[in-house]
Formats: C-alpha cells, structure tokens, sequence
C-alpha cells in the first residue's frame, strides 16, 4: 500500500485543521494542542485477540495498522477503518458521532462528513490511482446516494436508550463498544441488549431502576 508523501502531508494537515475545528466547536479552543482527546477517548488498556489490530507502532503519515487475521462483525458496503481513522490519526470518535452526546441515538457519519475529508485524501498508489475503497466512497458521493451500513448494536424496540445521558455522565464509549478504535472492522464487543447488563450498572451506580425509565 504506496502512497504519496505529497498527499499524506496534505492529508494530515487537513486533519489537523479539522481536529482544530472540533475543538472549538467543544469549547476547547483555548488549548493550544491540535487535538485535546476528550476523557472518554483511550481509557482502557489496548485489547489484544481476534478482530483487533495493534496500534503500537502506528503513527499518523506511516503504513497503517496491520490487519489481524481475521476479521470480526459484518462485512460492510465500504471497507472503512476505524483502526485507522480512530486509532492511528485519533479523528474523535464525537466527530463523526456527534449525536451519541445530544441525543438518543448515535448517529453513523454522512457521507458528506467523510468527503470533508476524501474530497482531498485518496490514500492514492504509485501509478496516482485512489484507492479503491475511497474511489467507492466517491462514487457514492457522486450519485448523491447514502450509503446502507449494516447496524451492529441494537436493543429491543420496547426498551429506550438515551446515549447522552451516558456519554455525558462520563462513561466512555470503550466501556460498553469496546476498543472501537483498534477494530479494523467493528464487531459487537458484547451483547448490548441485555436488561440484566443495564440494570446491573444502575444498581452499582446508584441510578434508576424504575421500569418506565427504560421501557415507554
Ligand atoms: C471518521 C468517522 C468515524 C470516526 C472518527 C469513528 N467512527 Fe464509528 N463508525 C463510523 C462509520 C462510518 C460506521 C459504520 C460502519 C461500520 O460499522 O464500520 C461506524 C460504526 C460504529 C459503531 C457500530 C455502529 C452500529 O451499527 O452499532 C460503533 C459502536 C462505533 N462506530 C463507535 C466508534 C467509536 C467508539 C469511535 C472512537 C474510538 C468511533 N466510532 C470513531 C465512522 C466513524
Ligand atoms: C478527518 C478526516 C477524515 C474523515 C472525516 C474521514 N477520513 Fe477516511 N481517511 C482519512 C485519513 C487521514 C486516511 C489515511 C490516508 C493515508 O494514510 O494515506 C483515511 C483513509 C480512508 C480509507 C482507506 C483506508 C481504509 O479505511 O480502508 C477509506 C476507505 C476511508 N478513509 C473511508 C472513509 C469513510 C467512508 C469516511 C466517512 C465515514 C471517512 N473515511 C472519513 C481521513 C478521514
Ligand atoms: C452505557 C453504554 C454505552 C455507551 C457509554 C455508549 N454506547 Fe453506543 N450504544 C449503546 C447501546 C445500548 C446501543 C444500541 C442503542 C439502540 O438500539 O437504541 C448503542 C448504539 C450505538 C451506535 C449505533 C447507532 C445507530 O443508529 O446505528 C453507535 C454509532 C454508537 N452506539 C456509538 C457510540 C459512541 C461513539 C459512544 C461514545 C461517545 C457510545 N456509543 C457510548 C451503548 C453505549
Ligand atoms: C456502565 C454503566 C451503565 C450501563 C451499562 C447502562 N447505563 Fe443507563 N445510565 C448509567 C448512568 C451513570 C446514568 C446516569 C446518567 C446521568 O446522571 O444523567 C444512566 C442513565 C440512564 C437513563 C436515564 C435515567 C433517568 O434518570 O432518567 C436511562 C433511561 C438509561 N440509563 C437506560 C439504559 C439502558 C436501556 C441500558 C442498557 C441498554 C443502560 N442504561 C446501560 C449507566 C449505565
Ligand atoms: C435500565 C433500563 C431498563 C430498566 C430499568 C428495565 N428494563 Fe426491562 N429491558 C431493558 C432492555 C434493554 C431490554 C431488552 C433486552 C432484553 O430482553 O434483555 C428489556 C427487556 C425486558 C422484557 C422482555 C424480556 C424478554 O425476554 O423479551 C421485559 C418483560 C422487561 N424488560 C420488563 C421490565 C420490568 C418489569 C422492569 C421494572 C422492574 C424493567 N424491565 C426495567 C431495559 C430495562
């Protein structure tokens, strides 16, 4: 996988402006460093096993995350990386989820959202060809098309969950999602429609219980 240093720098400087952006958008505009991980980010020690890749030596601009030997979870329309966008460039998981701390339900990224980004960076060959899975990323933004990612998580229809309660008391997204960020291809780190998982942390934790909290 060659790519061009000229579109690496080009990339990682876009990056750098658009992490500048979140932070701002945060409130957190006056640290001066690039991209302040919020607290949620990298709390837990990196997962090794199936399904995950190592993050030891990946560094923004150098060859991505090997891939494990397996890969885990459902096989998606595009083969997007979170190991590599998440874990080696450390694009916050809130730029692309920004709902999971407004609102009920997490939102998946638009595909403007990713063009924001691959209008410029094409992770391009030697020969100056994209690669391939942004060329498909591209073909979706030219037919104005969305693109149908295979929903992982989901809990019953009778049972709510307000995501920003959760976020912003706090917990971290690794906590109940796993480390996402070294997932080459997410897969469900556990099952999380489980009543007795929820309860169990509200009974720790001192939260409601109350049946019509959850189902309505
Ligand atoms: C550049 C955008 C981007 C970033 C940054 C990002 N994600 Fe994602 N995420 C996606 C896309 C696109 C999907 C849907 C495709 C897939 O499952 O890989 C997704 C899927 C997921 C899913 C599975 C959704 C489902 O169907 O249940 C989880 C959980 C998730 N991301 C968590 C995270 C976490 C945690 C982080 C930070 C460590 C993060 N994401 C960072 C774009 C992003
Ligand atoms: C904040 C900038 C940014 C955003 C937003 C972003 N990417 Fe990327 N993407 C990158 C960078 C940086 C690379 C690595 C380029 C390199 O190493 O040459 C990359 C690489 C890729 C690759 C090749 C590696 C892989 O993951 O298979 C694909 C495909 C890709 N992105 C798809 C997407 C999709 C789909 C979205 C939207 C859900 C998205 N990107 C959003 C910055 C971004
Ligand atoms: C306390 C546990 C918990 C935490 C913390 C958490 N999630 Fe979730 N997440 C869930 C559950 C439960 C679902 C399924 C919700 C449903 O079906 O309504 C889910 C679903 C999702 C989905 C799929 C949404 C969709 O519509 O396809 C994404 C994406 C996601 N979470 C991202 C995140 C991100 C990013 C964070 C951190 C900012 C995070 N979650 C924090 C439990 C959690
Ligand atoms: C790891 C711990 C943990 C898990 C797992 C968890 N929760 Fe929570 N939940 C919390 C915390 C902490 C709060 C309180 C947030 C606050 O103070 O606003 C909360 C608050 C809530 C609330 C709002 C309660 C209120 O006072 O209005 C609902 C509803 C809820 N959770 C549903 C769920 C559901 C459904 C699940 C399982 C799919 C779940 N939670 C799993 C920790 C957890
Ligand atoms: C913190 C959130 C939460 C609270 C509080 C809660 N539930 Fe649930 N409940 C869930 C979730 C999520 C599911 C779906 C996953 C499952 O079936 O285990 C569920 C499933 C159920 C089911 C269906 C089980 C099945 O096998 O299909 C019943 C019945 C139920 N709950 C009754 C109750 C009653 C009665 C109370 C009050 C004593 C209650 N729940 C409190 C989250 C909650």
């Amino acid at each position: 996988m060659k790519r061009t240093t000229a579109l690496i720098a080009g990339g990682t400087l876009l990056l750098g402006a658009a992490l500048a952006g979140v932070a701002i958008a945060r409130g957190q505009g006056d640290q001066q460093t690039a991209a302040p991980a919020p607290r949620w980010s990298y709390p837990l020690p990196p997962a090794r096993g199936t399904g995950y890749s190592s993050l030891d030596t990946a560094q923004p601009g150098g060859p991505w995350p090997v891939l494990p030997g397996r890969l885990r979870g459902p096989e998606q329309p595009i083969f997007y990386r979170h190991d590599i966008h998440a874990g080696q460039y450390r694009i916050p998981c809130l730029y692309c989820h920004n709902n999971a701390a407004n609102s009920w339900t997490a939102n998946i990224p638009t595909v403007s959202t990713c063009m924001g980004c691959h209008l410029v960076i094409s992770a391009a060959d030697t020969a100056g060809n994209p690669n391939p899975e942004i060329a498909k990323l591209r073909d979706f933004a030219a037919r104005g098309e969305p693109i149908r990612w295979v929903r992982i998580n989901k809990i019953a229809e009778h049972a709510h969950f307000p995501h920003m309660r959760h976020v912003n008391a706090g917990l971290a997204c690794q906590l109940c999602h796993g480390n996402v960020q070294q997932m080459p291809r997410v897969f469900a780190a556990q099952n999380v429609n489980q009543m007795g998982w929820c309860t169990n942390c509200h009974m720790r934790r001192g939260i409601t219980r109350d049946c019509t909290t959850c189902h309505f």
